[in-house]
């Protein structure tokens, strides 16, 4: 138990002190005081991520022995690492909240975790892996570059570093996309393919609509989150409708319309439904992807019991040395 933990959480002095810094735009950092429900939302948040960095890997780890190229496959292979490097790095800055980092993994195995819908769709073609780096990626950017400015000081650290390499990520998919769309007519037809079927589903990685997201105003307040769901995923459209338009590709939404007003483009209704049915693990691949981690963390037990075995013998080491 840390100071922060047993400290008082409701008393007013405190609050109304640590509400005052964050209103004037003070980072927090993990020996601040700071209300127990700022640090429960934050280890929710961060857990979350970090857990979708590492499920993230599964869909596009598929195609790894299937990349068409050795720079494409030089390039996934560099990419899938670089997820796996975003989760270790925010379970890092989430134990910085006091939680410890086998309790989170052991809530993701359980299935008590949640993690982005996303990655419970499956990867049909090579072109779905350009079309998530450039949707998903694309929509981790946009989310992730105003988490850079979030309250709590590592978890915005982690985002500056984070976006860099999502831009290069982004990147990527891009390419992949452009040189399908620019093909045979089979590669096109694949890749519009996969935009038709990626589209919806990156839609709703913002997380429900502003109307129904309960945890909006407080983190808005305490400036964990900047930007609400529906901000955040209206900018994802304005960005994405001329990039299609740039390769020629469709996106699959015959409301999609510009609203010289607002400046926006307006897009049609998401099937909330089937994103419901995917955060209760009912999604095409939930259930796929729990076994591949939980496979994944039985494969590795060994790895932690040597890692455990060796530090006893350090510390044994030590102290026969001190004694
Ligand atoms: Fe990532
Ligand atoms: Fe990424």
């Amino acid at each position: 138990m840390t100071q922060t933990r047993t400290a008082p959480q409701d008393d007013p002095a405190k609050v109304a002190e640590f509400e005052a810094r964050i209103a004037a735009g003070q980072s927090i950092e993990p020996k601040d005081w700071m209300p127990e429900r700022y640090r429960r939302q934050l280890i929710r948040m961060m857990s979350q991520h970090a857990h979708s960095e590492i499920v993230g890997m599964l869909p596009e780890g598929n195609w790894i022995t299937r990349a068409p190229s050795l720079r494409r496959k030089i390039s996934l292979i560099a990419k899938v690492q670089d997820e796996a490097g975003h989760g270790l790095y925010i379970y890092c800055g989430t134990e910085t909240l006091g939680v410890d980092r086998a309790e989170l993994i052991q809530q993701l195995l359980d299935g008590t975790a949640k993690y982005s819908s996303i990655f419970n769709y499956p990867t049909l073609s090579w072109a779905d892996i350009g079309v998530i780096g450039w949707f998903v990626d694309g929509a981790a950017i946009v989310n992730q570059t105003v988490l850079a400015k979030a309250s709590y000081g590592p978890y915005a650290r982690a985002m500056i570093r984070i976006c860099k390499e999502e831009n290069f990520h982004k990147r990527q998919g891009y390419e992949i996309v452009a040189t399908l769309a620019n093909g045979t007519s089979a590669q096109k037809a694949m890749v519009q393919d996969a935009v038709n079927r990626w589209w919806w589903p990156s839609l709703m990685m913002f997380g429900p609509s502003d109307a129904n997201s309960p945890n909006t105003a407080e983190l808005i307040k305490w400036k964990v989150k900047r930007r609400t769901n529906d901000e955040l995923r209206q900018r994802f459209v304005n960005l994405t409708v001329p990039q299609a338009a740039a390769v020629n590709l469709t996106l699959p939404d015959p409301d999609l319309a510009y609203d010289t007003e607002s400046e926006n483009w307006s897009f049609g209704r998401i099937d909330w439904d089937e994103f419901n049915q995917v955060l209760r693990g009912n999604g095409p691949c939930n259930r796929e992807r729990l076994a591949a981690r939980r496979k994944a963390h039985d494969d590795g037990a060994w790895v932690r019991e040597a890692a455990s075995a060796y530090a006893a013998k350090q510390r044994a080491k030590q102290a026969s040395e001190a004694a």
